[in-house]
């Protein structure tokens, strides 16, 4: 048996006792009183009656173990031209004093905190001082629209808002200010406060009474103290596209997640205290969450905050010059940033101009990797390229080649092997397990491992429904893939109507909902259809009211302009094509992984059920015409 098997197995056989050594790497307040509570399985809780306060594990632990001085986030913009470098005794100092001014807006334990923040340290302050208090923060990603900010307020129901005047993409200033002053218009729930930073790129006019200027309030406030919590509440909600389009809000616990993650730091990563990790990701996303704040502070790492791109900052050599700058030993990013710089350098000679001989693993994951990215990235960097397979709901990784366990051989195509705590299966419609090498249903039996996610946020039905129904005594993923005879896994598809664009997760369900409500729209259908940079796009199918005689391409444009203003930019939502029919099976369904198959030029078998097959020769002729299923 290897290593790796040796330790996998004690996590699946003796998971309490897996669970409690790494629970003795983090500092409880009081220990736990049941590592895995199944009082109320399925819906099991690790850690109950233990108290903890995940800040502290991130910053006063290190501060108080002789690693003040220690660089514990290295803020690098290119976007603003700044390096900004903090040491884990400033970073507790801002952090308290952030919590403070808080606590001074009415912030108590357990009260939601939104932040709506470009890729700026107040963001990470903003989360880990919420978490000092044991308020609970969710985080907005800056590539949403207003709308998406208003559902998220609702449901949150924050007492504050978080943001800055803007933020800056390559080319552009995005105001934040109104898109919030939008979204709380919108919104039924009023927060009671806005803390807003001014960034120089772009001043923000500030509401009398509700918003208060960042600077004058820290300046005013007092520090403020961990507060104990229990490991079971909440430390955040990150919502995530769910199959409509009401996010979900996945919860995330307190004692299980810092176990999880500090665990993960060295047996996935491979990382030691002292080390320099970088997640290029935002702090929008679960990446970012768990692996630019949490996991390398918990794990006494200095951590990268990235405000830029893999290319156009100012070139596709920006990923490289943050390596050998600040000495990264591990890098973790999404396959798309590999091919954005693969396209505009091909032979990697910028990569020539840097020392990247500190660079040890770079980890990809977000969506599926490519066996032609990950190629390159091997053979560019020389290092071991590490494809690995999670998702918010998880919050870190169900596969993985755990490098700091054992470094097993890498197969294209597959994220390795469960990870630890991970009992992962595939199964058929009939909830049986399939031999190896068949498709099916990645599903993981419960109990989930620390760190995943207790329910959704006041959504304990839909989590039901969402995850568990389908498969009893199991979590659903929603991906289908396989296992291999060696016991890799092949992760393939969504199960759902979920695409990854650009390593983004999004619901075509929820832009059908905004293009359903068109004027002239009476049904539409979208699909992601391949795409050489950004791995998936959506594509629209649109089928116009009897009668309407406006021009295709004004409709279309509108349309586009919907979603863009409704979901946000980083929806990609950029053609849709006006068609006669939708093709459809007799019951009604419409046939959107028949039209996506026909897309993207693969295999793909008439359906016994369709209602009319001649509307898919109309299909495929519209998507010919613009350059899609071209071998079709
Ligand atoms: N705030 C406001 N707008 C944002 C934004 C933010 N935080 N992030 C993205 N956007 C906008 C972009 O400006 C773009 O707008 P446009 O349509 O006006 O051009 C749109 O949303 C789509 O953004 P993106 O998907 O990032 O595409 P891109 O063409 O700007 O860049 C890549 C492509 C590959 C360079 C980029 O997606 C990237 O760096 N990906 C890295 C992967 C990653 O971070 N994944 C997260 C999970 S690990
Ligand atoms: P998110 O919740 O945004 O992290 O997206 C999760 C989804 O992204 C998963 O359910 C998969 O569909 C996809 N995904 C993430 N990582 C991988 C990977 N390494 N290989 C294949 N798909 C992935």
């Amino acid at each position: 048996m290897t290593a790796f098997d040796q330790v996998y197995r004690e996590s699946l056989e003796h998971p309490e006792q897996f669970w409690s050594r790494a629970a003795n790497a983090v500092h409880w307040d009081k220990k736990w009183d049941k590592i895995l509570d199944d009082a109320d399985a399925p819906y099991y809780r690790w850690f109950t009656g233990g108290k903890l306060n995940s800040c502290y594990n991130a910053l006063d632990i290190h501060v108080e173990n002789g690693r003040g001085s220690q660089a514990a986030l290295i803020y690098d913009s290119p976007v603003t031209d700044t390096v900004r470098t903090y040491s884990y005794l400033e970073l507790r100092d801002q952090v308290a004093a952030f919590a403070g001014m808080l606590a001074g807006l009415g912030v108590e334990k357990g009260e939601r905190v939104i932040v709506y923040m470009p890729m700026i340290p107040q963001a990470v302050i903003a989360m880990l001082a919420c978490a000092r208090l044991g308020a609970v923060h969710s985080v907005v990603f800056g590539g949403f629209a207003a709308n998406e900010l208003a559902v998220r307020i609702d449901d949150a129901q924050p007492k504050v808002i978080v943001s800055a005047s803007c933020g800056i993409e390559p080319g552009r200033i995005v105001e934040y200010k109104p898109l919030l002053d939008e979204a709380i218009a919108t919104a039924a729930h009023k927060p009671a406060a806005c803390v807003i930073l001014q960034r120089e790129q772009a001043r923000a006019a500030l509401t009398e009474g509700r918003d208060y200027d960042m600077s004058a309030a820290l300046a005013a406030a007092e520090p403020h103290d961990c507060v104990s919590v229990e490991a079971t509440d909440p430390l955040y909600i990150l919502y995530t596209s769910g199959t409509t389009g009401q996010p979900k809000g996945v919860v995330r616990d307190n004692g299980g997640h810092v176990v999880a993650l500090k665990w993960s730091m060295k047996n996935i990563y491979d990382v030691d205290p002292g080390d320099v990790y970088w997640a290029a990701s935002d702090v929008g996303w679960v990446v970012g969450h768990s692996y630019i704040v949490y996991a390398p502070l918990f794990n006494g790492n200095t951590t990268v905050l990235y405000e830029g791109k893999p290319v156009g900052t100012p070139d596709p050599g920006a990923f490289w010059r943050v390596i050998s700058q600040h000495k990264v030993k591990c890098l973790f990013t999404a396959p798309t940033a590999f091919r954005a710089i693969k396209k505009e350098d091909p032979a990697g000679t910028l990569i020539g101009d840097y020392d990247l001989s500190g660079l040890e693993t770079l980890y990809l994951a977000g969506e599926r990797c490519d066996p032609d990215t990950l190629k390159w990235a091997q053979d560019k960097l020389r290092v071991p390229v590490i494809d690995h397979w999670w998702q918010t709901e998880t919050g870190w990784a169900i596969c993985a080649n755990c490098k700091g366990i054992e470094l097993l051989p890498i197969k294209q195509g597959s994220p390795t092997k469960p990870v630890p705590g991970w009992d992962l299966r595939v199964l058929d419609e009939t909830q049986s397990e399939v031999k190896s090498g068949d498709i099916g249903a990645l599903v993981v039996k419960l109990p989930l491992p620390p760190g995943t996610f207790p329910t959704l946020w006041n959504a304990r039905q839909r989590h039901h429904d969402a995850y568990l129904a389908d498969y009893p005594g199991y979590y659903k993923t929603a991906d289908a893939g396989f296992i291999d005879d060696d016991g890799y896994v092949f992760v393939m598809s969504r199960t759902d109507d979920i695409i990854n664009v650009a390593g983004h997760r999004l619901s075509t369900g929820a832009m059908e909902e905004v293009l359903a409500a068109h004027p002239d729209i009476a049904e539409c259908a979208v699909t992601g259809v391949a795409d050489a940079l950004k791995g998936q796009i959506p594509l629209g199918f649109v089928v116009l009211n009897s009668g309407c005689d406006r021009d295709h391409q004004t409709i279309v444009a509108e349309a586009v302009k919907m979603v863009r203003d409704q979901i946000g930019p980083v929806a990609a939502f950029k053609q849709a094509l006006v068609v006669k029919r939708l093709p459809k099976t007799r019951s009604g369904k419409i046939l959107r992984g028949t039209m996506q198959k026909i897309a993207d030029c693969q295999d793909w078998k008439m359906p016994a059920t369709i209602d009319d097959p001649a509307i898919l020769d109309e299909i495929t002729e519209s998507l010919q015409s613009v350059g899609y299923a071209k071998g079709s």
